[in-house]
């Protein structure tokens, strides 16, 4: 279905086609990692050094929480590029699965940020941090074999 919306320009009545939104990555793999996978996690694992004050802290808790299991989808839609240039490998299944770990974790600290006490959150953070580090260790920390280190 197309939308059309009109628009005033310098008196003129024009109507201009309002194409729908398709998904599709926009940064790479590294700028979401950056941007939304850390700034989040690290909310969730300050709980434990500086509790919540007061409702709304809690509930940027529960939000960084829900971004972790909504970031799996970040991670597995197609065509996001690595920050090397290589496309990320959203069709292994060992890849979809440490993807699946960010969505179990998040909403497992979901529901300890519910129960409001930072002893729940302190359960849910090291869930949380091995859902990272499990594909690191495949995905990133691997060193890939480059064709200059080749020995001759
Ligand atoms: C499905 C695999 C996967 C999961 C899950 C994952 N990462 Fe990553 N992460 C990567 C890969 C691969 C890179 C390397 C980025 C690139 O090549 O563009 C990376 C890079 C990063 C970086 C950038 C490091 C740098 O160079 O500065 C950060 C920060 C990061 N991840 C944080 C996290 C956090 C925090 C979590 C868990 C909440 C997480 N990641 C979960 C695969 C993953």
């Amino acid at each position: 279905m197309r939308f059309f919306v009109l628009l005033f320009v310098a008196g003129a009545l024009v109507a201009v086609p309002l194409e729908s939104y398709k998904p599709k990555p926009l940064a790479n793999l590294q700028q979401i990692m950056r941007g939304i996978a850390l700034p989040n996690s690290n909310i969730i694992f300050d709980v434990q050094s500086k509790p919540p004050k007061d409702e709304m802290e809690w509930k940027t808790v529960e939000n960084a929480a829900m971004a972790i299991a909504e970031f799996a989808n970040l991670v597995t839609i197609p065509g996001r590029v690595r920050e090397n240039g290589q496309p990320v490998p959203v069709h292994r299944a060992d890849w979809n699965r440490y993807a699946q770990g960010l969505v179990s974790a998040g909403q497992a600290c979901y529901k300890a940020a519910q129960t409001r006490k930072p002893d729940a959150v302190a359960k849910c953070t090291d869930p949380l941090s091995d859902s990272c580090s499990n594909c690191h260790d495949v995905y990133r920390d691997r060193p890939e074999p480059a064709a200059d280190t080749k020995k001759k």
